[in-house]
């Protein structure tokens, strides 16, 4: 099997990532941080290297404001509810995945208003259209780094210079970008940076995380045992234990720790050029195509990961399925969670299908992708 499904999540992982879960389960699998014995305190050490190496990632001080969540949608969805409050203002984009764009629309029931960011229809969004959109109330702005749909990338820098000029809160959904672009949370202003960590991080599903750079007051979701103050009937007030609630997912933290030591150790240059050289390449080899619709930016450097193509003629399901059956080649067709990306880029009746480059794709995968396609126009 040829797999370009990586914005969906990555695989294969790196082998270090399978030992690692393998090892939490067999050699050390009790609740970390519940009891005081070897396997437990092992248990903890690796949740909390776990956070010192997320910090390092992405420049954040504090491991202790690592927070980890089942994937980006609790992530996200702990943040804008956590922050947000009846009579205040969020800021968002047309480009958003419905993770985002439905908490908001959520909470506007319990009187949190919004505005949504047109975008360009190669997914672009301009700085000056969000600053446009802030008002006297408007406390949270809110952009994915790379859409999930065009591979669009956001200037997450300029969008978190504007935040700090208006003294507002900036969230980046990092989910098609952590592990591949550079994210430096205080370069950047970013105050919650949410992510997978089943995606470009290279751990297993029902990871996430949830990275906290500023002071504001962020609600717990959730209330439970956190293996501290356990004397007490009230949720702690410090980080993570006030957002960390039940026990942790152990055998996908010890994966995740693994997926981003080998980020760390091959350095996101390194994995945003090869990403980078295989779109380029698959770009060019279907754009001779007529038959074949190139959604996104043009220009590669705004482009991160992915590819949504649609042949002329044929479902995109259909594309999908014979490129499944008859060329052993996985990737994602119909909708993507983002209805009003599809909308901005004419796809939300027809869908699109989608390529998500990861980093062990190879070249002779891209070129093999492109003739399957240009088979399959020639074919209807
Ligand atoms: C941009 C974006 N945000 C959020 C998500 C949600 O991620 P998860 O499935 O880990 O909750 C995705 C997943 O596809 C995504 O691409």
């Amino acid at each position: 099997m040829i797999y370009f499904d990586n914005a969906a999540t990555t695989y294969p992982k790196p082998k270090t990532v399978y030992q690692s879960v393998m090892a939490a389960m067999t050699e050390y699998g009790a609740n970390p941080g519940r009891g005081s014995h070897a396997m437990a305190i092992e248990g903890a050490r690796v949740i909390y290297e776990t956070r010192e190496l997320l910090a390092q990632l992405f420049n954040l001080d504090d491991p202790m404001r690592v927070i980890f969540t089942f994937n980006a949608t609790d992530a996200l969805n702990q943040a804008i509810k956590g922050v947000l409050n009846s009579g205040d203002h969020v800021v968002t984009t047309a480009m958003e995945h419905n993770s985002v764009l439905r908490p908001i629309k959520e909470i506007e029931k319990q009187g949190v208003e919004n505005t949504i960011v047109q975008c360009a229809s190669d997914g672009r969004v301009n700085v000056k259209d969000i600053e446009a959109a802030v008002k006297e109330n408007t406390k949270l702005v809110a952009t994915t780094h790379v859409s999930n749909l065009t591979g669009t990338i956001m200037p997450i820098e300029e969008i978190g210079q504007m935040c700090k000029r208006k003294n507002l809160l900036y969230l980046v959904d990092g989910s098609q970008s952590a592990g591949v672009l550079d994210i430096d949370m205080k370069k950047y202003n970013i105050d919650l940076l949410a992510m997978p960590g089943h995606k470009g991080l290279l751990g297993p599903q029902g990871t996430g995380v949830l990275l906290i750079n500023c002071d504001s007051v962020i609600r717990q979701l959730k209330e439970g045992g956190t293996g501290s103050e356990s004397s007490s009937m009230v949720q702690p007030d410090f980080y993570p234990d006030k957002l960390e609630s039940g026990t942790h997912n152990l055998p996908g933290i010890a994966g995740l720790n693994a997926g981003i030591k080998y980020i760390l150790n091959k350095g996101t240059k390194s994995i945003y050029s090869h990403e980078k050289k295989l779109i380029d390449l698959f770009i060019n080899e279907i754009k001779k195509n007529p038959k074949i619709k190139i959604y996104g930016p043009e220009d590669i450097d705004y482009r991160c990961g992915v590819v949504p193509i649609n042949i002329e003629g044929i479902d995109s399901s259909d594309v999908a399925y014979r490129l499944d059956t008859e060329y052993g080649i996985a990737v994602r067709p119909g909708l993507h969670c983002a209805p009003l990306a599809h909308k901005t880029i004419g796809t939300d009746k027809i869908g699109a299908v989608r390529f998500g480059v990861g980093p062990f794709n190879k070249k002779p995968e891209i070129l093999a992708a492109a003739k399957a396609l240009n088979e399959i126009s020639a074919n209807q």
